[in-house]
């Protein structure tokens, strides 16, 4: 009992320093880790945060580097993807209304011209005439160029609506070809059609005879005269082909993937004769897709070019 404690007391000293020591660092390092962590969490979130303000601010160009795998990486690569397609329907947008403003400047500055000659006093009754006639039909190269225009872009608002009926397919393409047929007449071309059996499709039907039509309408365009243009239907599984090909100019290999595209022709002179507005295809693009089915060419220049359609049937 009377036993000296000082060597108690100085181990009690020694450990009470030990563990406020050990509390001291324990703090400190928790205090490390949680600073840096929340710099860890928070850059990408700063970085992340920035950009998407530049990107409301209309600046497209911001680029992200995005590492690792986790859900803020994955939040990162999705704000890439988005500015990456921002940038394009931007672009996209300033080419699209570069090409409209070209169609529409090339025949107002023929009606323009024109019609400065036709109103000249000291012309011809007959010359008067003839400047009259490409005025008009400059007047209706226009009108048909907003008329696509219009339908195109309803067609991107979704307002655009599609009454799909119970058709029989053959007796349709049967009534087109009848109602067509003169045209390939005219030109001293022969439409064929071979339509087999009892094919049901549902499809609208003003809609889709607007699609052949502009495929008529182009196998007509491109080909010369004495050429063959065929319409095949043929079945396959529950899927119906129909093919529209004709014996024509056809379309070289890298204007291929782009003719479906809208203002797109291959003749980039834009003559007056043959080109058209270039809007035809992308339209027939869009009403194929909006039936579920799917549309693409082939085609081997100075050969011919086929459009196949495919639908489900049924
Ligand atoms: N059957 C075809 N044979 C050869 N070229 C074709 C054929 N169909 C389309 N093309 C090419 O593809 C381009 C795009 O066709 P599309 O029908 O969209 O436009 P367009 O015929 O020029 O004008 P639009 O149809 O609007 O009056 C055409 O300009 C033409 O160069
Ligand atoms: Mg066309």
């Amino acid at each position: 009992m009377f036993q000296n404690t000082d060597s108690i007391q100085y181990m009690i000293y020694k450990l009470k320093h030990h563990f406020i020591m050990v509390g001291i660092l324990s703090v400190f390092l928790t205090i490390i880790t949680i600073a840096f962590l929340s710099r860890v969490i928070t850059i990408p979130l700063i970085r992340m945060k920035q950009m998407t303000e530049k990107l409301s601010k209309g600046d497209f160009s911001v680029r992200l580097q995005v590492k690792g795998g986790d859900e803020l990486a994955e939040l990162g690569k999705a704000i890439q993807t988005l500015a990456l397609d921002l940038e394009f329907l931007k672009k996209e947008r300033k080419e699209f209304l570069a090409s409209i403003s070209h169609e529409l400047r090339t025949p107002l500055t023929y009606v323009k011209g024109y019609a400065d000659i036709a109103r000249r006093t000291n012309i011809e009754e007959e010359e008067r005439n003839r400047y009259l006639s490409i005025i008009y039909e400059e007047a209706e190269h226009m009108e048909k160029l907003v008329k696509d225009l219009f339908e195109l872009a309803q067609m991107d608002q979704h307002s655009f609506h599609i009454h799909k009926e119970s058709t029989n397919l053959c007796a349709f393409l049967k009534k087109l070809y009848d109602k067509l047929n003169p045209a390939f007449q005219a030109k001293n071309m022969s439409l064929n059609y071979f339509c087999d059996g009892n094919i049901t499709v549902h499809i609208d039907q003003k809609r889709f005879e607007q699609v052949m039509m502009n495929l008529l309408d182009n196998a007509l365009k491109y080909s010369d005269q004495g050429s063959t243009v065929s319409i095949d239907v043929k079945e396959k599984k529950k899927n119906v082909m129909i093919i529209v090909s004709d014996e024509g100019t056809g379309i070289p290999e890298e204007d291929l993937p782009h003719i479906f595209e809208r203002l797109y022709r291959v003749e980039k002179s834009r003559s007056r004769t043959k080109g058209g507005t270039g809007l035809g295809l992308a339209i027939v693009k869009e009403i194929v897709e909006a039936h579920g089915g799917s549309i693409y060419a082939d085609s081997i220049p100075g050969k011919g070019t086929k459009i196949i359609i495919t639908l489900q049937e049924g």
